[in-house]
């Protein structure tokens, strides 16, 4: 199942927002087109992922992406980041932010995410750019996923390009704290006291052991077997 969580932008919905009324326009106008071959090259990253996870299915019975989240990031938030990252606001800086295009991909078990990664690597046309691991190396907060920025290719009307796509690649139970982490943290806007944070990083390492509990369940004498 992929949950597309941007929709199309026309040149129309920016001018009702009151984008393209000030000193933005040029940039905003272009930023339609951008909007356009991100989703492209997003696009063309989830359907090799959906194909990747059917043969998967097809071939061992077991479906290793539970479901995917897909965005290209909106305006608002590529002028905060320019500004965060100190970038001048012209068209060719957009191209230096590698996380444009994003997939998050909830995987079952963690050792689908580490199969997900091989087979996506090593699948005609898409390198690998940049990977964090946040899964062998979780962040001080506790923070669990593997990101990849992979550079995908695509073909639009004007001939073939290319651009990075970040795929972050996360168990449903890291899922779960990075969702209600994010929910506290941005849409309360609270900073959590001591105790606060270390309760949460206690969340995070419990449900690393849940994550390797199943993954053994998964893995046990059992699987693949039938009652009868
Ligand atoms: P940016 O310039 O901020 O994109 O830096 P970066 O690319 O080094 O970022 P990072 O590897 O930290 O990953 C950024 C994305 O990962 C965020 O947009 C979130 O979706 C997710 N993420 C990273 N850290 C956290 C965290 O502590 N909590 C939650 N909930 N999400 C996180
Ligand atoms: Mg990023």
């Amino acid at each position: 199942m992929i949950l597309e969580k941007s929709k199309i932008i026309r040149l129309q919905d920016l001018s009702q927002a009151g984008y393209v009324e000030d000193d933005k326009a040029d940039f905003v106008k272009d930023f339609i087109r951008i909007n356009h071959i991100y989703r492209s090259a997003m696009q063309e990253a989830s359907t090799r992922l959906d194909i990747l996870d059917s043969e998967f299915a097809t071939i061992y019975n077991h479906s290793p992406i539970h479901h995917m989240e897909c965005r290209v990031k909106t305006l608002d938030s590529i002028l905060e980041k320019m500004k965060r990252k100190n970038l001048e606001l012209r068209i060719d800086n957009v191209y230096k932010l590698q996380d444009i295009a994003g997939i998050r991909v909830i995987c079952n078990y963690v050792e689908d995410i580490y199969y997900l990664r091989k087979l996506l690597i090593s699948s005609n046309g898409f390198e690998l750019i940049r990977e964090s691991d946040y899964i062998k190396r979780p962040k001080p907060n506790g923070y669990r996923s593997l990101h990849l920025i992979v550079s995908v290719p695509f073909v639009i009307s004007e001939g073939r390009m290319e651009l990075p796509v970040e795929i972050q690649l996360r168990t449903i139970a890291m899922d779960m704290w990075a969702s209600l982490e994010h929910e506290l943290r941005y849409k309360s806007g609270r900073v959590f006291t001591e105790a606060e944070a270390a309760e949460l990083l206690q969340c995070s390492k419990d449900l690393a052991a849940v994550d390797e509990k199943m993954q053994a369940l998964f893995q046990g004498p059992g699987v693949g077997r039938t009652s009868s």
